[in-house]
């Protein structure tokens, strides 16, 4: 039995609530055209709502000017869609490559049931299950990578919106892989009781994404994930936007304190396992830190096709 079987057994003999998938991922991806489904730049205006949503709730405007009258809108970005079809990322509905198509398929499989326990559940639906944490057992297994890909295999939804959250504070590198800034985000806004959400999200020209990077560097970035600000931010986003599925890069389980706090607020959980590269042990471990109640998914990366070129 592989290690990703017995770690779906295990989760399964946990009484996890409805998996999200168990997929096989590899590394190619299709291109999709940016705005595609709309010209380029025409992302949508951020809802009045956006500015609704705080860094600290309780909101004192503070020193810096930060007392601000009317809708904010946030900073509009632009995603490099043929650099992403370079590493590997963008899936899209180029169904000539057969490589591609089956690729995307895969992701469409994996975000189906993170999906349907967010908004198609009705009342016995995972509370926050619109919350979505993706993570792993150890770092580099992939966690940005899908979360990535997941994020814009949402936004292909024509009725679901998508926000990514780079909230893998240690090692922050969505902002990077998206090539677009990643100076000032989620920190700041947890730092700073004036900022609010529209003032650190850069929507993207990919319909229906929007990206909120790590922000700044921060020593005591458990702290931060683990304030009030954190959880009023979570409940905020959760209740507030119930279409959009929130998606957190986060950080590897048993590697960081932080990841475990962010348990705490996720509805749902997707732990990538690095095929023959995490140890069984490991994802045991990590597996046990979840909470039983909530559903999880586990997302085999880089399987099985090894010996097919292109493989990462
Ligand atoms: N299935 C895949 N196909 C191609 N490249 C991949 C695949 N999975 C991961 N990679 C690449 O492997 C590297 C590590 O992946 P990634 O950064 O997503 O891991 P991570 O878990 O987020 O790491 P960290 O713990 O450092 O945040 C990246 O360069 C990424 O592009
Ligand atoms: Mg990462």
């Amino acid at each position: 039995m592989s290690i990703i079987e017995k770690a779906i057994n295990l989760a399964n003999g946990k009484g996890a609530r409805g998996r999200t998938g168990e997929v096989a991922v590899d590394s190619q991806f299709m291109p999709v055209r940016a705005g595609a489904e709309g010209p380029a730049g025409s992302a949508e205006a951020l809802p009045a709502a956006e500015s609704a949503v705080t860094g600290a709730g309780s909101a004192t405007p503070g020193e810096g000017g930060a007392q601000r009258r009317g809708p904010r809108t946030s900073r509009t970005v632009t995603i490099d869609v043929q650099r992403l079809v370079g590493l590997g990322i963008a899936p899209g509905p180029d169904i000539d490559r057969q490589v591609h198509a089956r690729i995307t398929e895969e992701f469409r499989r994996i975000k189906r049931p993170l999906l349907i326990n967010a908004f198609e559940q009705g009342p016995g639906a995972p509370p926050g299950g619109n919350l979505v944490m993706v993570t792993s057992a150890v770092a580099g297994e992939g966690k940005t990578f899908c979360s990535v890909n997941i994020a814009m295999s949402i936004a292909m939804e024509r009725d679901r919106r998508v926000l990514l959250v780079d909230a893998d504070l240690q090692r922050p590198n969505v902002a990077q892989v998206l090539g677009i800034p990643g100076d000032r985000g989620l920190v700041d806004l947890l730092e700073d009781p004036a900022l609010d959400l529209s003032d650190v999200l850069l929507q993207t020209d990919i319909p229906r994404l929007s990206v909120l990077p790590a922000g700044k560097r921060h020593p005591y970035g458990t702290e931060l994930l683990a304030s009030n600000a954190m959880k009023e931010l979570a409940a905020g986003l959760s209740e507030r936007y119930p279409d959009r599925l929130v998606l957190f890069d986060s950080p590897p389980l048993l590697a960081a304190t932080q990841a475990v706090v962010l348990v705490e607020f996720a509805g749902q959980i997707v732990v990538v396992v690095a095929a023959g590269g995490t140890a069984q042990d490991a994802v045991t471990e990590a597996l046990a830190l979840l909470d039983t109640k909530k559903p999880v998914g586990l997302v085999l990366n880089r399987y099985p096709r090894m010996f097919q070129p292109g493989y990462y």
